[in-house]
């Protein structure tokens, strides 16, 4: 019924959105990932959707309903992330990254299960390449291809600083800071919004509400159509 009565601040916009953690493989039974639950995410994806938004999500690994109308992409690691993501968005007016990136992956998936061997427990070190940065990638697209692009950043200590840093480093409009790992997995957390005019707090809620608080902020500065 709240999501009846939202303003449709976002309509006839579309929004495309990347959502929880991603899963590396290092042979078929292991991997590296991380504890993001892709709740913030989902919720953004709701609240756009209820704003009118025509939304695309691409989500990692999670067990997380789909919010109602909101077109879902499921996708495992970073590169099938970044592959789902850039022929999309060009398409899209809004893009917000709250993934969860693994910002490495092993070099080589191992065909078959790495076994501990006699004389030797401890496998031998893999090597470890670097993902593809999907938003700088959109944020670097040429004008007219580039959705206007929201980062977010989880950081475990200066905050601000580290926020304001990284939304000058990805190049984009606006970027969340929140506090991580704190906020993983929890119902609640608290947004710092950074933008070239400074920073604003949105108050500790449960994600839903942020996510329309959000919301309204990202429509409030999208350029006219
Ligand atoms: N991001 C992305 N692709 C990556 C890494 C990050 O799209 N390969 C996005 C995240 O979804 C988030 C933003 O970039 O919106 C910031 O992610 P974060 O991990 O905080 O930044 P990094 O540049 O990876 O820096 P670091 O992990 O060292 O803090
Ligand atoms: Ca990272």
């Amino acid at each position: 019924l709240i999501a009846f009565f939202q303003p449709k601040v976002l309509a006839g916009r579309r929004v495309l959105i990347t959502a929880g953690p991603t899963f590396e493989a290092i042979d078929p039974v292991r991997g590296i990932t991380n504890h993001s639950s892709g709740k913030m995410g989902f919720a953004i994806a709701r609240a756009a959707a209820e704003a009118g938004a025509q939304v695309t999500l691409v989500a990692g690994p999670v067990h997380l309903p789909t919010p109602a109308g909101v077109t879902r992409i499921d996708v495992r690691s970073a590169q099938q992330m970044h592959d789902a993501v850039l022929p999309r968005a060009p398409a899209h007016d809004v893009f917000v990254a709250t993934a969860a990136v693994a910002d490495w992956r092993p070099a080589a998936e191992q065909g078959e299960k790495i076994k501990k061997a006699e004389g030797q427990r401890v496998p031998a070190p893999f090597a470890l390449v670097e993902n593809p940065d999907i938003l700088a990638t959109v944020a670097r697209l040429p004008e007219g291809q580039r959705p206007w692009c929201v980062g977010f950043a989880a950081e475990s200590h200066d905050l601000v600083r580290h926020a304001r840093e990284k939304r000058l480093r990805k190049g984009v409009p606006l970027l969340v800071g929140n506090l991580g790992p704190a906020t993983f997995g929890r119902d609640d957390n608290t947004l710092l919004l950074v933008d070239a005019a400074g920073e604003r707090e949105l108050a500790t809620a449960d994600k839903l509400t942020l996510a329309r608080a959000l919301v309204a902020e990202i429509a409030q500065r999208l350029p006219a159509v």
